[in-house]
């Protein structure tokens, strides 16, 4: 093989992992989680020691406390994750509570190091528009040209949902507070993970307490989902008000179309102009 072809070669896998939404390297050398996740973990190991094994030592009291604790360190070794994302979520709904404006929930959120997403993202993705409109959008999460930037919706997406926008005479920049359910980009734009959007949740509840929008709109099933704590998709749950309560406060959301969703099924865009139009309609009910 000539070194030509090596490169040509070399160019069209990496083009290959870039259409697949490849684009971090994460470590020099690539890891078998599968195999590893086979293997007997420390605390399992403790366990079956403990448990199988006779008392060895001088003292009986200590193996027989391993004994005792042993399993109960394997039982937490399957659900190690658990505890680490409550203390996160904990941390997160500590630092929210304290900021009595946006400018000090943005600085808070920057701080906030409990988000795993934030070690693979370049910018921390906040939020964009006019922190006293009516209007909020809540989307998924940044994608690669937000994590650039620094805001949300600036790529494809978020130039479709501009035309939209305009298409219903609202202005990005007067009109709505845009930001979405993560704050990080997920690594090759895969769907955030429940715990990532539940650590990020009181920032963004925060985020509604102090706009105090009329109206909010989630744009697709992930914001939906986390922002309603339900598992109905979004066909189901678009085109129709809901109550969405935070702290004892009301508000109106309704469910709509994510605009990745539209590049991908343009005849759905008939579906969320009218969602839209509800919108405009539940925006001037409002005002008067
Ligand atoms: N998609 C989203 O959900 N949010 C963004 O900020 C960009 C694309």
């Amino acid at each position: 093989m000539n070194k030509a072809m090596d490169h040509k070669q070399l160019a069209t896998i990496l083009q290959w992992y870039d259409m697949s939404g490849v684009d971090v390297i994460v470590a020099d050398q690539p890891t078998d989680w599968f195999e590893i996740s086979k293997r007997p973990s420390a605390p399992t190991l403790i366990a079956r020691q403990a448990t199988n094994s006779r008392p060895q030592t001088a003292s009986p009291a200590a193996p027989a406390r391993v004994a005792k604790i042993a399993p109960k360190i394997a039982r937490a070794d399957h659900s190690l994750a658990a505890p680490k994302t409550e203390l996160a979520v904990l941390e997160a709904s500590e630092l929210s509570a304290k900021a009595s404006t946006i400018a000090e929930l943005q600085a808070a959120l920057e701080q906030f190091d409990g988000c795993s997403l934030k070690n693979m993202a370049k910018k921390t993705c906040f939020a964009d528009g006019n922190p006293r409109s009516s209007l909020m959008l809540i989307g998924e999460a940044p994608g690669r040209d937000e994590d650039l930037a620094g805001l949300p919706f600036v790529g494809r997406d978020g130039q479709l949902l501009d035309k939209m926008l305009q298409a219903a005479k609202l202005d990005r920049p007067t009109d709505v507070w845009i930001t979405n359910t993560v704050f990080w980009r997920p690594p090759g734009n895969r769907t955030p993970t429940q715990a990532e959007t539940d650590i990020c949740r009181p920032f963004l509840e925060r985020q509604i307490e102090l706009i105090k929008p009329k109206v909010i709109v989630a744009l697709g099933g992930t914001a939906a989902k986390t922002l309603l704590r339900t598992k109905s998709g979004i066909m189901r749950l678009r085109g129709k008000w809901v109550k969405l309560e935070i702290n004892g406060q009301a508000y109106q959301l309704l469910p709509t179309l994510h605009p990745s969703h539209l590049w991908r099924t343009p005849a759905a865009k008939k579906l969320a102009w009218q969602d839209l139009l509800m919108i405009k309609e539940k925006l001037r009910e409002k005002k008067n």
